[in-house]
């Protein structure tokens, strides 16, 4: 086992720190207080050759891993969110699906999208279909070589901004059998019934949409179906293996986010004086420090475990799960500490400080909830299906029951 970052990878990382640092920085109050998507930034992390930088060689990606993406997210994350999470989604979730499961026609597209600047969005959760996203209400119905689908998205990353949209939806036959789940394609502005609707205003990474994404009669090509390399019965469960990509993506961004605060207040107890003393010869706030630094140490460790050992693959349920727990919880905790050591300073929209507590809040709920991420966790060193509706248990004794009869019989 090796815990250092190859000659490469401290190559990589040297790089995404000097832009970070150099213009991400500097523009990190200014993307927040506008609300504007920060297109420069995203044309230097093009030319940069950190959007797409996991799209295989032979698409005109750099063939990295997610362990070389998640090196980058979290340079871009300790200055600005918002660009780390442009960088998580021009990496992995809807992008390496599609690299991954896609046709070779759908990864050229994909790739093209993405190598050009766009952050593809995916589109999962629903109104009605938060947590339970299992119960989506998006149809998309076959018609002859077409695919028709109506139903509404909410709190899509990136809506009105990005282009390429990964959309889940439940999808039926012409005789109006449902078939399972599947991810379909599409592009805004050029895909017909594909509508951006209401943004949110939101508490943080307020550069970045987060809007509906409405499905009327969208009519796509019968080649706009991404299909599960299990097909669509499995193909929830084939997506969601996918998007463990994302999940290790946005524990990266929290990390950042709090190694970014972390650094702020390390410098700042070192300057700051109260009582003819530094503050930071105050124990207690030597103890704050300290626990920052473990807890920082804790969510790296098992990010990086889980990137790296996603292989050729994505990343495993219950290492992304486990990690981005550690993270989103950490995060919430570090920035608030950190701010707390700057006194009113850290409250004042002056400092960078407000801004990282309000960015960091988000990932015990984006990319599922710190309270379904446990339950993923307890399904697997449980090693049962863990049904959550009220009649779950039920079913699943139904089945057991009926398949020992047909066994019997
Ligand atoms: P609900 O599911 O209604 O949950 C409400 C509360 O109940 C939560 O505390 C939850 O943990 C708890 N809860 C629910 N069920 C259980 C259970 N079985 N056991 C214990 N507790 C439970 N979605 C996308 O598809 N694409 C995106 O790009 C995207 N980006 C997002 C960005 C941001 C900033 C945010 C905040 C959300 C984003 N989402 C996105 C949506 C996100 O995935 C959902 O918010 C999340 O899955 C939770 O769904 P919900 O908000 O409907 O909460
Ligand atoms: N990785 C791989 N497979 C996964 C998975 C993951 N992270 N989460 C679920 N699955 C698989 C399950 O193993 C199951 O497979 P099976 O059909 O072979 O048994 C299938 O998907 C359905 O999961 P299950 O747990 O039975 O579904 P559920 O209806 O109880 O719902 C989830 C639970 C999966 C919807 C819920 O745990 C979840 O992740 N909600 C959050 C959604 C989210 O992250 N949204 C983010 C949008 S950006």
């Amino acid at each position: 086992m090796d815990f250092q970052l190859s000659a490469d990878q401290k190559k990589l990382q040297a790089r995404a720190r000097e832009l970070a640092r150099g213009s991400f920085e500097a523009r990190a109050a200014e993307i927040d207080r506008t609300e504007q998507y920060p297109w420069t930034n995203v044309e230097e992390l093009k030319n940069a050759g950190f959007m797409g930088m996991t799209i295989p060689k032979e698409y005109g990606g750099q063939g990295r891993t997610f362990l070389d993406a998640t090196i980058v997210i979290e340079q871009m994350a300790q200055v600005c969110g918002v660009t780390g999470r442009i960088a998580v989604e021009s990496n992995m979730g809807a992008i390496s699906t599609v690299m991954r499961y896609g046709t070779e026609a759908q990864r050229k597209m994909a790739a093209s999208f993405v190598l050009d600047g766009d952050k593809p969005a995916i589109c999962i959760t629903e109104p009605g279909a938060g947590s339970a996203a299992t119960e989506m209400t998006t149809r998309a119905d076959k018609r002859g070589d077409t695919y028709v689908l109506n139903g509404k998205k909410h709190w899509i990353t990136g809506a009105g901004a990005s282009r390429l949209h990964l959309i889940f939806a439940r999808v039926f036959d012409e005789q109006g059998e449902e078939l399972g789940i599947g991810g379909f394609l599409a592009v805004r502005d050029v895909t017909k019934g594909l509508r951006i609707g209401n943004r949110e205003p939101t508490m943080g990474l307020r550069g970045i949409p987060e809007a509906e994404v409405i499905m009327e009669d969208m009519e796509v090509a019968a080649d706009a179906l991404v299909m599960p390399p299990r097909g669509l019965r499995k193909g929830f469960a084939d997506l969601m293996d996918a998007y463990n990509s994302q999940r290790v993506g946005a524990g990266t961004m929290a990390l950042g986010i709090a190694e970014g605060a972390y650094e702020h207040a390390l410098q700042y107890v070192q300057t700051r004086e109260q009582f003819g003393r530094p503050i930071y010869e105050f124990q207690g706030l030597q103890w704050m420090l300290a626990d920052m630094a473990i807890q920082i140490d804790c969510a790296q460790l098992m990010l990086y475990r889980a990137a790296a050992n996603a292989g050729a693959g994505f990343p495993d349920a219950t290492e992304a799960a486990k990690a981005k727990v550690v993270a989103a919880d950490m995060a919430i905790k570090v920035s608030n500490d950190a701010l707390q050591l700057f006194g009113a300073a850290g409250y004042s929209r002056r400092l960078p400080l407000e801004r990282m507590v309000r960015d960091a809040r988000m990932f015990s709920i984006g990319g599922g909830t710190a309270q379904i991420l446990r339950t993923v966790v307890a399904s697997r060193i449980l090693d049962k299906k863990l049904p959550q509706t009220r009649d779950g248990y039920l079913e699943l004794a139904q089945q057991a029951r009926r398949a020992k009869k047909d066994a019997a019989e």
